[in-house]
C-alpha cells in the first residue's frame, strides 16, 4: 500500500516558500549574502528551533532574512519542486511573501523573476508544474495588505495565479481585509485565506461572510460547528487541510482527534498539504502517508483528494484538465 500511495499523483496548494527552506539550504544562502541567522535559530539537532505559534513566525522571519537576490528565491523555489516532485507531486501552488523579500532589500519584480526561473528548471528537470500565490501578512494590516495587493495588480505574471494571506489570525478582523481582497478578486484573482487553524469557527465564518474566497487555509476549526460544516458543503468552499503542521503546532493533541476523516465523511473538499515542510518535519508525501496509517483514510480517497485539489487549484483550465486527467489515469 505505502509503494502505492508513493507513486499517487499529489497536488500542493498549500505550502508557503519562505517556510519550504530546509536549514542546510538556510545556511548556504546566508554564507553567500554573508548574513548572519539569529544564534537561537537552530536547536541541537540543527533543526529550527521554536516552541509554539508566535516563536514559530519568528523563527520564520528569521529564516527568510537569509534572502539577498532573486537567485535565492530561484534556488529555494527549484529546491522545494525538486522535493515535491521525488514524492510524485505533480502540481504545487505556493504562497509568496512581497514583505518579506521587501523586508531583504528584494525588488518584486526580482522576487517574481527569480521565483519564475525556478519553476521554468523544475518543471524542465522534473516535470512538475509550480504556480505561485502572492499572499500579504495579516499582522502587518490591511493598509500593508492594500500595498501588496495594488503591486501584485500592477505586474501581472503567467505563473501567478491568485492571492491570499497568512499570518496571525489573532491581528485585525477578517473584515478590515475586504478591500484588499476584493481588489483581487475584482482584477480576476481567486483568493485563499488562513482561517479556523488558531482561531475558532467563527473566524472561518467571517472568511466566506465577508471575503471573496473559495478556498480557506486549514479551517479546521469548523469541526466545531455543524451549522458551518453544512455552508462549507454546500457553497463548495475548499479545506486546505495540514495535519502535520496542525499536530506540530498543537491545534490538536493527536491523529485521533484530527477532523479530516469527519470532513471527507460530510464531502467537503479538502487538499492534503506540507504548510511550512522543514519546520513540521513534513512533506506532502509524509501527510498523504501520515493520514493513510493514522486516521486509516484509503487509497481511494487519497486519489480523490488529488482530484478535489486539483479541481480546487488556481490553475488555467488547460493545465487543470491535463493534470485532472493524469491523476485519474492511475
Ligand atoms: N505563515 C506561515 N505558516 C503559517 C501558518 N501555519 N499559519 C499562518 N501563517 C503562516
Ligand atoms: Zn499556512
Amino acid at each position: 500500500m505505502q509503494n502505492r500511495i508513493n507513486k499517487l499523483p499529489k497536488i500542493e496548494l498549500h505550502s508557503h516558500l519562505e517556510g519550504t527552506i530546509k536549514p542546510k539550504l538556510a545556511l548556504q544562502i546566508s554564507m553567500r549574502n554573508a548574513v548572519s541567522l539569529s544564534n537561537n535559530l537552530f536547536n541541537d539537532n540543527g533543526d529550527y528551533a521554536w516552541s509554539d505559534f508566535a516563536s514559530f513566525l519568528t523563527a520564520y522571519d528569521s529564516v527568510s532574512s537569509c534572502l539577498r537576490l532573486g537567485k535565492d528565491y530561484r534556488d529555494i523555489t527549484y529546491e522545494y519542486l525538486k522535493d515535491c516532485a521525488s514524492e510524485n507531486v505533480i502540481y504545487a501552488e505556493t504562497f509568496i511573501s512581497p514583505d518579506h523579500a521587501a523586508e531583504c532589500g528584494i525588488s518584486y519584480d526580482d522576487m517574481i523573476s527569480g521565483i519564475a526561473k525556478g519553476i521554468d528548471d523544475a518543471e524542465h528537470d522534473f516535470g512538475i508544474v509550480g504556480r505561485i500565490i502572492v499572499t500579504c501578512v495579516r499582522h502587518l494590516g490591511p493598509q500593508q495588505g492594500l500595498n501588496v495587493v495594488q503591486t501584485m495588480v500592477d505586474n501581472p505574471h503567467p505563473y501567478i495565479v491568485g492571492f491570499g494571506m497568512g499570518g496571525d489570525e489573532n491581528a485585525f478582523t477578517l473584515n478590515d481585509f475586504a478591500p484588499v481582497f476584493n481588489k483581487a478578486a475584482d482584477a480576476g484573482y481567486p483568493c485563499t485565506v488562513h482561517a479556523g487553524e488558531l482561531c475558532g469557527p467563527e473566524s472561518v465564518w467571517d472568511a466566506i461572510n465577508f471575503l471573496p474566497i473559495s478556498r480557506v487555509g486549514h479551517g479546521v476549526k469548523s469541526i466545531h460547528d455543524e451549522k458551518l460544516l453544512d455552508e462549507l458543503f454546500n457553497r463548495n468552499i475548499h479545506l486546505e487541510i495540514c495535519p502535520g503542521s496542525n499536530l506540530a503546532l498543537s491545534v490538536f493533541t493527536d491523529w485521533n482527534s484530527h477532523p479530516l476523516p469527519t470532513f471527507i465523511a460530510k464531502g467537503i473538499s479538502v487538499s492534503l498539504n506540507s504548510d511550512d515542510p522543514p519546520f513540521f518535519h513534513t512533506s506532502v508525501g509524509l501527510e498523504y502517508l501520515n493520514s493513510a496509517k493514522h486516521m486509516h483514510i484509503s487509497t481511494k480517497t487519497l486519489k480523490s483528494i488529488s482530484l478535489m485539489a486539483m479541481e480546487a487549484s488556481f490553475a488555467d483550465p488547460e493545465t487543470k484538465s491535463s493534470l485532472m486527467n493524469k491523476i485519474k489515469e492511475f
